[in-house]
């Protein structure tokens, strides 16, 4: 039986994959660990949850005891533009955090652990066309240094001490139920709160600034169908790079005009282009295909409708 613990719960990418696990594993088979950020009440009541600070050894080892854990999401994360503002958290909850789930999975001999990485491993002398799996990872952020930290502690881990930790680089993540946390590509979920409420958007990236992006229902399909791939055949562990679409905010604006005319953007960059610039434009993500069948849903199109489609019911 599956004990699943996911610690960073109530975040974006959290807030929509508990209830993904939770119809598929059961209610009170997943444990929904939040921190200092207190959701509503109707997140709360969907099934257990518990909070605490994963930088805390101790009480990690308690949460896992406590719920007879074999497998974590862990979610936690200071994102790339957050990490920027405060580079010392940064370093503390990502790289501290990730070692602390990792030992205790050793200790504990976890069953599983899938930690997320990122496209921020990239920097720019990385090649940002068609970028490959294996490639120079140089980033220039404190949260882009800090993945490649996690991603190395997992191979080290899975090497070293048969912890069987698995993991994908996530692009940039749109969703509608939960507010990103302060990544560079959070612009490509903000624009669609104003267009749905027909109001102008000012863009933090320039018009041209071409990222590689993914929907929330891909995303949840990514991680959860790596985690039940069979690990015999997986040659990468904690690195596989994933694409869905890419496209520049002015792609974004035409496409959400195509569907809501009135639709206004303008451009204002601000420090997150100096982060874009280091990333890709698009990704090769044959490893992910061939080890483990992973192939998107989602086009840049279907997206775009659903999110408006999804945000207008709601707001
Ligand atoms: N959202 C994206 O676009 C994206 C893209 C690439 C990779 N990822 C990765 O996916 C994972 C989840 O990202 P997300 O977008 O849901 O992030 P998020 O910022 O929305 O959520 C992270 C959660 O971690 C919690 N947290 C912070 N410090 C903590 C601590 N000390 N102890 C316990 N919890 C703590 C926060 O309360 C927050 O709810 C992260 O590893 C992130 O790097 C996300």
């Amino acid at each position: 039986m599956k004990k699943i613990l996911v610690i960073g719960a109530f975040g974006q990418i959290g807030s929509e994959l508990v209830p993904a696990l939770r119809k598929k594993y059961g209610r009170d088979n997943v444990v929904a660990c939040g921190h200092m950020h207190k959701p509503d009440e109707s997140a709360l009541n969907t099934g257990p949850h518990d909070f605490f600070d994963v930088t805390n050894k101790k009480a990690l080892e308690d949460i896992v005891d406590k719920y007879d854990t074999d497998t974590i999401y862990h979610l936690a994360s200071i994102l790339s533009a957050a990490g920027e503002k405060n580079p010392q958290l940064a370093y503390f909850v990502n790289n501290t955090g990730t070692y602390n789930v990792l030992e205790v999975a050793r200790e504990r001999k976890l069953e599983r652990v899938m930690i997320p990485s990122s496209i921020a491993v990239f920097g720019s002398d990385t090649p940002r066309d068609n970028t490959p799996n294996k490639t120079i990872l140089r980033p220039s952020t404190m949260y882009g240094i800090s993945k490649v930290h996690g991603e190395m502690l997992g191979h080290y881990y899975f090497h070293k001490f048969g912890v069987d930790v698995r993991g994908v680089r996530f692009p940039g993540i749109i969703s509608n139920v939960a507010q990103p946390g302060g990544g560079t590509t959070d612009y490509a979920v903000d624009i669609f709160y104003y267009a749905v409420k027909h109001k102008p958007y000012t863009c933090f990236l320039k018009p041209d600034s071409t990222l590689p992006m993914m929907y929330m229902p891909d995303a949840l399909k990514a991680i959860m169908q790596l985690a039940e791939a069979d690990g015999s055949k997986l040659k990468h562990r904690t690195d596989f790079n994933l694409s869905a679409f890419s496209f520049s905010p002015a792609e974004l604006a035409a496409a959400i005009k195509a569907e809501l005319p009135d639709f206004k953007i303008d451009y204002k960059p601000d420090f997150r282009q100096a982060i874009a610039d280091t990333w890709p434009r698009s990704i090769d993500d044959s490893a992910a295909r061939a080890e483990w069948g992973w192939k998107p849903d989602y086009t840049l199109q279907a997206m775009v409708k659903d999110m408006i489609r999804e945000l207008s019911k709601r707001l």
